[in-house]
């Protein structure tokens, strides 16, 4: 797919969160080392980065190392956390120019100290931006993320026994200010969320794409945004309540 339709982008995804799959899969394929598929797939990053700019999404959140990825091989993980620093060093200025403002959830004292560092540095680097938003979970985990909130919001609110809303609530997760994901899409074929954004994903529409990350280029991130923009969010509602003109009998 080359082009959005005019009805398409009228239908465009605020946020979208990619669980970036298949890297080792793809170096696997190649025969090579799963760093070798890391690498591929930062690169992809910049493809979907533009095309989202391109095309005028202006949320994008990318999963790029969850809490359990820290059971991983140590080589595989420093190598992607040199990845990781390689890639905000060489983007900083590309970030400047087009307005893009980096923020990162989950836990990044849990990162090696060079990596936060870096991550850190970006954000305020970049916190006056305000055409995109990159978004980037690092040793991210959802449930530690809840679990973490709920504790922030019971010191806050101490002795009372009142159930929040989930207005007084969301404030308290790291996606605080993130407007939830509209859009959730997997590569590498798998079925499943891996402990990614599990309460702000409650109304996400999600695809599965089978290719690799690396593989998952413009046009495939333009096929998914299509997707997207043919389905209904019926949030709980009939159809009939969405689109009342379509089902006038
Ligand atoms: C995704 O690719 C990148 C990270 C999880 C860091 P994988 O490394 O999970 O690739 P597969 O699933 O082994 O193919
Ligand atoms: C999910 O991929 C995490 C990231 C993409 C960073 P994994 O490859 O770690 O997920 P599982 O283990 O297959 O569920
Ligand atoms: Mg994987």
């Amino acid at each position: 797919m080359n082009q959005l339709s005019p009805e398409e982008k009228n239908n465009l995804p605020r946020h979208v969160a990619l669980i970036m799959d298949g890297n080792g899969r793809w170096a696997k394929s190649r025969r090579m080392p799963r760093l070798f598929g890391h690498r591929n797939g930062v690169e992809n990053v910049r493809a979907v980065v533009n095309t989202a700019k391109e095309v005028g999404v202006p949320y994008i959140t990318l999963y790029a190392f969850s809490t359990e990825n820290q059971n991983r091989p140590s080589d595989e993980k420093s190598g992607l956390m040199k990845l990781l620093e390689e890639f905000l060093k060489k983007e900083l200025s590309s970030m400047m120019e087009d307005g893009i403002r980096l923020r990162a959830i989950g836990d990044l004292s849990g990162l090696p100290d060079f990596a936060q560092k870096i991550v850190e540095d970006t954000i305020e680097q970049t916190q006056e931006n305000e055409n995109w938003n990159l978004t980037l979970a690092l040793n991210y985990g959802s449930r530690q993320e809840v679990l973490k909130a709920v504790s922030k919001y019971a010191q806050n609110h101490p002795g009372s026994a009142n159930v929040p809303t989930w207005e007084q609530f969301s404030p308290y997760l790291e996606t605080a200010g993130l407007p939830d994901p509209d859009l959730i899409i997997r590569t590498s074929g798998e079925f499943r969320l891996s402990n990614f954004l599990l309460l702000q994903a409650a109304y996400a529409e999600i695809f599965v794409s089978p290719l690799h990350w690396p593989d998952f280029g413009r046009d495939a991130f333009l096929e998914a945004l299509a997707d997207y923009a043919r389905r209904e969010r019926r949030f709980g509602k009939t159809s009939e309540q969405i689109q009342p003109s379509v089902h006038i009998l």
